[in-house]
């Protein structure tokens, strides 16, 4: 009798345990799928964001640069070119600019929030955040912030249709992803020979607008 019971005992604790273990197996699962799927959308929101900077930066271009058009070609900028900027990147990529600038600012809206404790290197592994992210919070959102206040800033200049305004607020815009990708991104070979210029926004065009933010931080907001 005692011996049936204690059977029964062993059966049911057993039973709890792989029902308990098995919950817990899902949680941790679900968390690792959650964290992993709020990285790899934010990479791709960057990724996103880079190529529309990329084609904007027609804009600034220089004689001698060369840039990709939409049909994958590669187009040398001459030194005679004479046309406007805009003019120029709507022949080039068949588009309207403001499109691409739109799109940036909807995309930094859109991951601004994706960067919760549980997702630093310790975490998921193949981030390529720095710990900075999560150490000093506040500076990342103040960068964070004029981004986003940059790319509508662009928005804002093309309906101006100011040429110097268009070229200053995409270098304020370039300037504002390199700016953070200084502080609170890892750099690796590949980042850079993928990217080049995006990656740091430094482009030729945008040095003396540099310096406008070396002495000014706010300048970028403007
Ligand atoms: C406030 C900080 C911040 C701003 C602003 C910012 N980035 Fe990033 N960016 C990051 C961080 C951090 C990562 C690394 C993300 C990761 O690996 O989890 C990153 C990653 C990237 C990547 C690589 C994505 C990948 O596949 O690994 C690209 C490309 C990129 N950013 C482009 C841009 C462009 C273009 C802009 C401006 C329009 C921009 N970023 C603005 C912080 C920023």
């Amino acid at each position: 009798m005692k011996g049936v019971i204690m059977q029964n005992f062993f059966k049911i604790l057993f039973s709890v345990i792989l029902y308990f273990s098995m919950i817990s197996y899902g949680l941790t699962q679900e968390n690792i799928e959650d964290k992993e799927s709020m990285v790899e959308v934010r990479q791709n929101a960057m990724q996103a964001m880079w190529s529309r900077l990329d084609r904007l930066s027609t804009l600034i271009a220089q004689p001698g640069d060369v840039v990709t058009s939409s049909d994958g070609s590669d187009i040398v900028i001459g030194s005679e070119n004479k046309s406007e900027p805009i003019e120029y990147y709507t022949l080039i990529h068949g588009k309207d600019p403001s499109q691409d600038a739109q799109e940036i600012y909807n995309l930094l809206s859109q991951v601004e929030n994706f960067w919760p404790d549980n997702t630093t290197i310790y975490h998921v592994e193949y981030t390529n955040a720095e710990q900075l992210v999560w150490l000093i919070p506040e500076a990342f959102k103040r960068y964070y912030t004029d981004s986003i206040i940059a790319s509508e800033n662009l928005n804002k200049s093309f309906e101006s249709q100011d040429e110097a305004k268009i070229k200053r607020s995409v270098c304020m815009l370039a300037l504002s992803c390199g700016r953070c990708h200084g502080a609170f991104r890892k750099v690796k070979f590949d980042n850079l020979r993928l990217e080049g210029r995006g990656w740091t926004g430094n482009y030729e065009t945008c040095w003396s607008y540099r310096n406008e933010i070396t002495l000014n931080s706010s300048a970028i907001r403007e």
